[in-house]
């Protein structure tokens, strides 16, 4: 039973110069359950009926009130609002029966069901650091599309292919040492890649060189191939050890090389349409009638370029996967270049341009000022989730020093308080990075939801009685905190299409803390192992409820939720 939708149909069986689906999509769901289940604005009535919001309110909820069925039992109007109070048991009945008979399916839908998806994100550059400013793209493309029916494929767009590669083999064929890059991948082909570009300064030839290598590598010669394939064994390697932590797999790891034989089609493809243009032997896109500049698609010594790349990874996708939306979540530094070679495809004639989406997120700056890899103003991902996972073990060591298998909770802990913190932040905002608050556990955290969820296995264990959902409801209906539990948890599906609508994980994020918070009140003031049987068997039912509405929502976000902490 669909409350919001048995509303829109009392709502729509009076207003009639509205269709029943934007009723639909215009209730709201108050802030506050002394203002009723769900609401109606009039304000878009008022030009309509040229009278002000509150008359109209007033008016219609006198009609309405008439036709309230056996769910609905009181129709107000507030404010220039309709509210409308959904009768309590049935309510409490409705969401807790579906969390507990759903258990880890509480929250599925079937809305994407038949579309294929493609969340791209992650996508570091090989032989550069993975570093505090990849974790948005990280964990936000890693709970997106989920949960909704879609056939998700995840995509790691790696950074393995382009000039700089012809750079790192100049350098490493200088100055390079096999072991020493074995032992430390990154910070030595880091520092390589550093010393070329102090070196080019005085030895400009270098820059000669290191095009002729990339040149090489476009037409596989044998040694430039090998080079580059041990950069990005070794790289890949050091990226693994940060997705394991984090519990991150992707589907595929087809980056910008995996294009590289693909490029020629492209080029034909541009000239097929006749948008390619000749400027001094360099092929371009004029873009300026579209208020761009011009997009460099191949360089005039035959190299391609990153946005060329692109161009064929979309192409590729749409062939292999065709796909419903093509999702890019990458910083909004690069909004210009998504923007670009989307209206190339456009231009191209291809249609479903449209569904390739860029979804942004803000900078990541440092206290001491922005990211910078060649200054060595960089904070490595992996220490920041190591450090997250000590300070925890320090932390259970103190607290619970009996709690089994420690390094296993701790990381799962740790690295939950460092995804969360990420993800419970709107996306496109820039923000900095601190030592301190992602190590905070104090307050709206991780940790905080994750110790939620354990409180509500601990309960159910120590109960150590089958709960299901053949309860008395109305033991329930007439407690305020109970009621609040149960709201919360009839908004997680509504909260999911908002964040899917937005690619907005951090909607999860508050609805998570809003159960906790609406748990934990409710856990204080209502004991719940007592004895009357019947009370105690429907309050298991609540916390068993909570305990799915936690451990969907934090699985949702990517994170694990243990069951003792
Ligand atoms: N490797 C790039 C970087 O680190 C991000 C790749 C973004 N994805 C894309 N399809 N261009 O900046």
């Amino acid at each position: 039973m669909d409350y919001k939708k048995q509303t829109a149909k009392i709502l729509s069986s009076t207003i009639t110069d509205i269709s029943p689906d934007e009723i639909y999509s215009m209730i709201e769901i108050p802030p506050n359950s002394e203002m009723g289940d769900f609401a109606f604005p009039c304000f878009k009535l008022s030009k309509l009926y040229r009278k002000s919001p509150n008359l109209i309110a007033e008016e219609l909820a006198e009609k309405l009130s008439n036709q309230k069925t056996e769910y609905v039992k009181k129709v107000e109007n507030a404010g220039g609002y309709i509210n409308f109070y959904i009768d309590e048991e049935t309510l409490a009945k409705q969401i807790l029966k579906n969390a507990i008979d759903e258990k880890q399916d509480f929250g599925r839908m079937k809305i994407g069901e038949g579309k294929n998806v493609i969340v791209e994100f992650s996508s570091p550059n090989i032989a550069k650091p993975f570093h505090i400013g990849h974790i948005r793209t990280t964990v936000i493309g890693n709970s997106l599309y989920k949960f909704l029916g879609y056939n998700t494929t995840g995509i790691n767009h790696l950074g393995d292919y382009g000039t700089q590669f012809g750079k790192l083999i100049v350098a490493y064929k200088l100055w390079g040492d096999e072991q020493e890059v074995k032992k430390a991948p990154i910070a030595t082909l880091l520092k390589l890649y550093i010393r070329y570009h102090d070196e080019v300064e005085t030895s400009p030839e270098m820059e000669d060189k290191a095009r002729e290598w990339f040149s090489k590598l476009e037409n596989n010669d044998e040694e430039a191939l090998r080079l580059w394939k041990f950069f990005r064994e070794v790289s890949l390697e050091e990226f693994s050890r940060v997705y394991d932590l984090l519990g991150i797999e992707f589907d595929s790891y087809a980056g910008e090389s995996f294009y590289s034989d693909k490029m020629p089609e492209v080029i034909q493809l541009l000239e097929e349409k006749n948008i390619l243009e000749d400027s001094q032997g360099a092929k371009i896109v004029d873009l300026e009638p579209y208020g761009m500049p011009p997009a460099l698609i191949q360089k005039r010594d035959g190299s391609t370029l990153y946005i060329t790349r692109d161009l064929a990874a979309a192409i590729y996708r749409k062939r292999t996967y065709d796909f419903y939306k093509n999702i890019y979540v990458v910083g909004s530094q690069q909004a210009l270049h998504f923007k670009q070679w989307m209206k190339i495809l456009d231009l191209m004639g291809f249609e479903w341009a449209k569904d390739c989406n860029h979804v942004q997120f803000g900078m990541v700056a440092l206290e001491d000022g922005t990211l910078s890899t060649r200054k060595g103003r960089v904070v490595f991902l992996e220490d920041v989730l190591k450090q997250a996972i000590e300070k925890t073990k320090d932390i259970i060591k103190q607290k619970n020093p009996a709690l089994d298998n420690l390094d296993d909770v701790a990381r799962q802990i740790g690295v939950g308080a460092v995804i969360f913190q990420e993800l419970s932040n709107s996306r496109i905002k820039d923000y900095t990075f601190s030592w301190e608050r992602t190590l905070s556990f104090e307050g709206e955290t991780g940790p905080y939801v994750q110790y939620t969820h354990a409180r509500t296995c601990s309960v159910l264990k120590k109960a150590n009685m089958e709960v299901d959902s053949d309860i008395d409801y109305s033991l329930l209906s007439g407690s305020k905190d109970a009621m609040d539990v149960i709201r919360v948890l009839g908004t997680f599906e509504s909260t999911l299409l908002r964040a899917a609508d937005k690619n907005e994980p951090h909607h999860i994020s508050r609805y998570v803390l809003d159960l906790c918070q609406a748990f934990n009140k409710f856990y204080h003031d209502n004991p719940i192992l007592i004895e009357d049987n019947k009370l105690k068997k429907a309050r298991l039912g609540l916390v068993e409820a909570t305990k799915y509405g936690i451990y969907n929502a934090l699985s949702l976000l990517g994170m694990e939720a243990p069951e003792k902490m």
